[in-house]
C-alpha cells in the first residue's frame, strides 16, 4: 500500500533540519572564535525570527487591537532548543539568571504524602488541598442562577478581570466536549468578554453565535497531531492550547474554563510544561476523580500524587485556589471506590495573583 506524500515535503523538512544544524554549528564556531579572540563584538546569532516564519493563515481576524502589554514572542528552533536572546554578551555563556523558562519534559513530582505511600495518605493530602481556599475572593462573579455548574470567576479589583470586563477587553476560552450548557459563556459574552468556545461537536468550523461568542470546531489536546497524520488529513480538529493561541494570534486569556471529561489532567500538565500559564488570568477546571484520567498511569497512590503535584505546580506559578465546588449530583466515587466521602467531580477556580 503506497502512502501518498505531498511531493518534496519530507525533503523540505530534512533540508530545514540540516539547515538548523548548520546554523547551530556556525554559531558554535563563531563563539569559539570570539572566545579565542578575547573580546569581540557581541555575536548576533540571527535566528529565523517570527517575521521569517512562514505565515500561517489566521482563522479569525484578530478581534480588536492587540491588547496592552508587549507582545510575547517565543521562538523555537526545533523542539527544546531555544535561541538565546540576541545580542548575548559572551555568546555561549549567557550571564545572569539561568533560564528557567521554556518547555520541560515532565512536571516536578511532590514527595510522597507519607512513609507508607498509601492511597489514604495521598488522598487525604489531595482532598485537603481542594477543600482549602488559598485566597479570599470578595466578589465572585457567578452565574449560578442560570448555569447548572458553578463556574465562578473572581472579580476583585486587585486581579484585573473586572477592569478588563469594564473595558470590554476580556477574553474567555472555554474548552468543552460536546456540552450544550453554554450559559456561562453566553453570560460572559453579554458582560463584554470575547468568548471562544472550543467544542469538537459544533457543526461548522467557526460560528459567531452572538456579537462576542464564538464556537470553534476544535478540541484541545495535550499534543499536536502527529505530522504524518496531519499531512494525510486535510485538517485536524485537535490542537494544543499553545498552538491555538499562536494560530489565533492571542497572547492572553483572562479566563480559561475547562470541562474535559478526564482529559483535564494531561491538558493541565501540558499547560505547565509549555509555560502557557503565564498567559492565563484565571482557571476554572472541572476535575474528575473516579478514575485516573486519560493517559495517567500508575497505582492509586501514584495517580493521586500526580494530581496533587499538578496543583502544586499551579501554586508555584502564583495561582491561588479561591473556590471549590463539590458536585453531589455525580457518583460519589474516588478512584472507583466509595471512600473518603469524596465526589467524583469538583469544580475548582484559581486566580493568577500576578495577573494585571
Ligand atoms: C505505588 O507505586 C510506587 C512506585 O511507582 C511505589 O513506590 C508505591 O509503593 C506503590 N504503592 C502501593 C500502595 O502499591
Ligand atoms: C460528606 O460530604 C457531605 C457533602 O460535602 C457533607 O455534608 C458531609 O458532612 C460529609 N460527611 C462526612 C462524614 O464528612
Amino acid at each position: 500500500m503506497a502512502r501518498e506524500r505531498p511531493p518534496g515535503r519530507g525533503r523540505g523538512i530534512m533540508r530545514r533540519w540540516l539547515l538548523g544544524d548548520a546554523l547551530l554549528l556556525l554559531v558554535l564556531r563563531l563563539c569559539l572564535e570570539l572566545r579565542r579572540a578575547g573580546s569581540g563584538p557581541p555575536a548576533r546569532s540571527a535566528p529565523p525570527g517570527p517575521d521569517h516564519r512562514p505565515q500561517r493563515p489566521h482563522l479569525l481576524p484578530p478581534p480588536g487591537p492587540p491588547r496592552g502589554s508587549s507582545r510575547r514572542q517565543v521562538t523555537y528552533v526545533r523542539s527544546g532548543l531555544r535561541v538565546p536572546p540576541a545580542p548575548t554578551p559572551g555568546c555561549c555563556a549567557p550571564r545572569g539568571r539561568p533560564r528557567t523558562k521554556g518547555s520541560r519534559w515532565h512536571i516536578e513530582l511532590q514527595p510522597w504524602a507519607g512513609p507508607a505511600q498509601s492511597l489514604e495518605e495521598e488522598a487525604s493530602r489531595f482532598l485537603r488541598y481542594i477543600n482549602t481556599m488559598q485566597i479570599v475572593c470578595d466578589h465572585m462573579g457567578a452565574d449560578s442562577s442560570l448555569a447548572k455548574k458553578p463556574w465562578l470567576v473572581c472579580l476583585d479589583d486587585r486581579f484585573g478581570l473586572a477592569h478588563q470586563i469594564r473595558n470590554k477587553q476580556c477574553r474567555l476560552y472555554s474548552l468543552g466536549l460536546g456540552s450544550d450548557d453554554t450559559h456561562f459563556e453566553a453570560s460572559m459574552a453579554n458582560n463584554g468578554c470575547e468568548v471562544h468556545h472550543f467544542d469538537p461537536s459544533v457543526k461548522s468550523a467557526h460560528i459567531l453565535e452572538s456579537q462576542r461568542l464564538w464556537h470553534h470546531r476544535l478540541s484541545i489536546d495535550w499534543r499536536d497531531p502527529h505530522p504524518a497524520a496531519a499531512a494525510q488529513k486535510t485538517h485536524s480538529n485537535t490542537r494544543k492550547l499553545r498552538s491555538i493561541l499562536d494560530e489565533f494570534g492571542h497572547h492572553k486569556i483572562d479566563v480559561l474554563k475547562a470541562d474535559l471529561e478526564s482529559a483535564e489532567w494531561k491538558v493541565l500538565e501540558n499547560l505547565i510544561l509549555e509555560d502557557v500559564l503565564d498567559q492565563i488570568g484565571q482557571l476554572i477546571f472541572e476535575i474528575h476523580l473516579h478514575w485516573p484520567g486519560f493517559e495517567v498511569s500508575g497505582n492509586d497512590s501514584s495517580v493521586v500524587r500526580f494530581w496533587y503535584s499538578l496543583f502544586k505546580e499551579l501554586e508555584w506559578k502564583d495561582f491561588r485556589l479561591f473556590h471549590s465546588y463539590k458536585d453531589l449530583s455525580k457518583p460519589q466515587l474516588f478512584l472507583k471506590k466509595d471512600i473518603f466521602n469524596a465526589s467524583s467531580c469538583y469544580t475548582l477556580s484559581w486566580v493568577n495573583t500576578r495577573w494585571k
